[in-house]
């Protein structure tokens, strides 16, 4: 019988506010210097650690280690490689974050979901979200894919992107794998969006 790993349950203590993202002090002055690349197994943690701080917001499913390494190839990251971290002596270090992240997920012979994309609050409307996107449908494109969809709260992102609302009943039953292991299956509040390529 094959084990499926339950998702994550986020701790009781866990606050729903954007505490729970790693605080980033942007300088307006500071080059932002984002690169986007795709995920390698060492990426695994810091991913997690923002997709599981919007799931503990519940805007996203929460994901744990085995998904994550199983799936890693499906992923997609934007690392921010100049993040200045400034010490009470003043001297200026620079740390590398991943700022955001997105995953293609291949389910049958032409349809795959965009699962788990994510960006860091204070990189938000900078165009990241439509970058990563565009990554993953040029991905898909040349695996041959022919239709995207994503199950979403935030329908207008998707919309300017060209997705349109489809109803759960017409999407073929296989996408609903995902579901049956959200904590919100018997409250769903997502809507289904595809997009022809
Ligand atoms: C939704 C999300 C992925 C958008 O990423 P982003 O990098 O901020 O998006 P972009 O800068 O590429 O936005 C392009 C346009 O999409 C629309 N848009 C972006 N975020 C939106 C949101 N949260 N709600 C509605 N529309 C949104 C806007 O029209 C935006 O243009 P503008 O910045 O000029 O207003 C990001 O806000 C996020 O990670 N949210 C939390 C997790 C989440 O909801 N993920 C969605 C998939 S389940």
């Amino acid at each position: 019988m094959e084990y499926i790993e339950p998702p994550p349950t986020p701790k009781s203590e866990d606050k729903k506010t954007k505490e729970n993202f790693l605080k980033v002090l942007l300088n307006d002055k500071d080059e932002r210097e984002i690169v986007i690349q795709k995920a390698q197994v060492r990426d695994v943690e810091e991913i997690l650690e923002l997709v599981n701080a919007f799931a503990a917001m519940n805007l996203m499913l929460p994901r744990g280690p085995q998904y994550m390494y199983e799936n890693i190839r499906d992923f997609v990251i934007a690392c921010d490689n100049n993040v200045p971290v400034y010490s009470i002596t003043e001297t200026r270090e620079v740390l590398n974050l991943i700022v955001a992240c997105g995953s293609l997920h291949v389910l049958w012979e032409d349809i795959a979901e965009i699962r788990a994309l994510a960006i860091h609050p204070n990189y938000q409307h900078l165009g990241l979200g439509s970058r990563l996107m565009e990554t993953m449908k040029e991905e898909a494109k040349q695996l041959g894919i022919h239709r995207l969809y994503t199950f979403t709260l935030t329908e207008n992102f998707f919309k300017t992107l060209g997705f349109r609302r489809q109803d759960r009943s017409e999407l073929p039953p296989k996408v609903w794998g995902e579901c049956s292991r959200c904590p919100k299956y018997f409250h769903c509040d997502e809507v289904g969006m595809v997009l022809d390529l």
